[in-house]
């Protein structure tokens, strides 16, 4: 499943962030067919902005990526005001005989099919949640409050970086777990910023397999101009 209903807004004014080009073709476009790479991917569900469903469909056939007859089924749905409520409709809308779920940012365009094989083979092997992760190239620090606005923020502790991951997608799951889990957040009105978060929440446990510097997101103007580069270097190895 690919939620793409986000406006994405710390990348600047325009279209839905998913919807923006990245050598020339929409960042949905890349996240769908680096699922559509991997052979454990036999259903991809996009989940689109409300208002931009039928764009959605129209630049995935025009891509090639919906209803062709060599990769995996592709079907768009719309989403919700949240990324919980648009991965919560992208739920409702598999179809009974799917029993493992990838969730995977449009806004990663650019992950590798090895790392989508590696978390679908995991939940293969017996996992209920597995993320992609990597580890941290910076120092981090949490911080309290400043005493005022534009005052430095007083820091509270530094946690050992070797055991901090910064977590990619695509998250799998056992379906029934990333129901059940989806279910509970809706009724207690929690929220969470990825799908393992609620897992962890309600006591399930999360397992890490190693990610990709390549499965970056793009969120600010700079990504955007490093996804480029990653896309130019591929092309210029012709493996793309
Ligand atoms: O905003 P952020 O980068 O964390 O969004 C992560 C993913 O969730 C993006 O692919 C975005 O399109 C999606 N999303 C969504 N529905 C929302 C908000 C975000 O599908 N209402």
């Amino acid at each position: 499943m690919v939620p793409a209903a986000g406006r994405g807004e710390r990348l600047g004014p325009g279209a839905p962030k998913a919807l923006r080009g990245l050598g020339g073709v929409p960042l949905l476009v890349h996240a769908v067919r680096a699922l559509a790479r991997s052979r454990a991917v036999t259903l991809v569900v996009v989940v689109a902005p409300a208002d931009g469903v039928a764009r959605v469909r129209g630049m995935l056939a025009d891509a090639g990526a919906e209803g062709s007859d060599s990769g995996p089924r592709v079907l768009v749905v719309p989403g919700g005001a949240t990324r919980q409520e648009s991965v919560r409709l992208g739920l409702a809308a598999l179809p009974p005989e799917v029993d493992v779920v990838l969730v995977h940012d449009a806004a990663r365009p650019l992950v590798p099919v090895e790392v989508v094989d590696a978390v679908a083979r995991a939940v293969d092997e017996g996992a209920q949640a597995v993320v992609p992760a990597v580890p941290l190239a910076d120092t981090v620090k949490r911080v309290g409050p400043a005493d005022g606005p534009g005052r430095p923020e007083p820091v509270l502790d530094t946690p050992d970086r070797s055991m901090l991951r910064a977590v990619q997608t695509p998250q799998g799951f056992r379906r029934d777990l990333l129901q059940s889990v989806h279910d509970k957040a809706l009724s207690d009105g929690s929220d969470a910023t990825d799908d393992a978060g609620l897992v962890e929440r309600y006591g399930g446990q999360v397992v890490v397999v190693p990610g990709h510097e390549e499965a970056f997101k793009v969120t600010r103007p700079l990504d955007l101009v490093l996804a480029e580069a990653v896309l130019a270097r591929r092309r210029a190895h012709d493996d793309f």
